[in-house]
């Protein structure tokens, strides 16, 4: 089985590894759009055309299934690809229902990119959502996922200091779960932990992507609780630029995370 996962860069490898536990033993073709990346401040018109520019590469290498690892790219491009989609299409989409739900006398505070908190989509799903558009309170993190990507000697410092500065303040006493709507983010999950407060939770969407794609795939959800990253993965990686660079940092990030790779073509195609 192949799956195609897609993000502007190593956000989805987040993604990745969710539903590495869910489908250890699939092939997945990680497409990384880094000639284009941010995403975040760009017009949903432009993040829709790159959007289908990797579906239809996905469709090229013959996947059975893409996952849009990217809230951004989802918000801005998941409806028109569903209209003509030759293979079911997995969104993520930020998990507020879940922190809602988990947090019924609190605020909940959405960080996100501005495509992604300026969205129809989001409006849409904080209107279906009892108290959602009374308690969520979204916060766009422009040039935060950007700080992410770089990954150089000082990127967990710059992050720190962004948190500090644009995050910190939106923090007050009724917050009671954070919820993170860009998957970049979920590399900083635990410095957004320390700059906002130990008593706050974090959410992320990752978990209930990787169910998403086994139902839609007709593929039984064993537990309740996800099973265990396996040790070895099929994993063939494309970024459209700097592909070597980007290769082999997704690979230390994967192997940090306890995955090896087994040797597949960085391309399929
Ligand atoms: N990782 C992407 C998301 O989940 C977007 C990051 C970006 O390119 O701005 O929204």
């Amino acid at each position: 089985m192949r799956i195609g996962i897609f993000d502007s860069g190593i956000g989805g490898l987040s993604t990745l590894l969710a539903c590495l536990r869910y489908l250890p033993d699939a092939h997945y073709l990680f497409y990384g759009d880094s000639a284009h990346a941010p995403y975040g401040d760009q017009s949903p018109a432009q993040v829709r055309q790159w959007t289908e520019a990797a579906y239809a590469w996905f469709i090229a290498a013959g996947v059975d299934a893409v996952v849009l690892a990217c809230n951004t790219a989802t918000s801005a491009a998941v409806a028109p690809l569903r209209e003509r989609a030759d293979v079911p299409i997995i969104g993520i989409e930020p998990a507020i229902k879940k922190a809602l739900e988990d947090h019924p006398q609190s605020e909940i505070l959405l960080l996100a990119t501005a495509v992604t908190v300026n969205g129809v989509k989001l409006q849409e799903l904080l209107g279906r959502l009892e108290g959602g558009p009374e308690r969520v309170r979204p916060l766009a993190c422009s040039g935060l996922a950007e700080i992410v990507e770089t990954q150089d000697a000082q990127w967990r410092e710059r992050a720190s200091r962004y948190l500090q500065a644009q995050v910190r303040p939106a923090r007050t006493a009724d917050i009671g779960a954070v919820v993170l709507g860009c998957t970049h983010y979920c590399w900083i999950d635990d410095l957004i932990h320390d700059t906002l407060g130990g008593d706050i939770t974090v959410v992320d969407g990752n978990d209930g992507v990787a169910r998403q794609l086994c139902r839609r795939l007709g593929v039984p959800i064993g537990t309740d609780t996800a099973p265990p990253l396996p040790c070895h993965a099929r994993i063939s990686l494309y970024f459209t630029a700097d592909n070597d660079v980007k290769s082999h940092l997704a690979r230390r990030l994967l192997a940090a995370s306890g995955v090896r790779m087994d040797l597949q073509p960085d391309s399929p195609l």
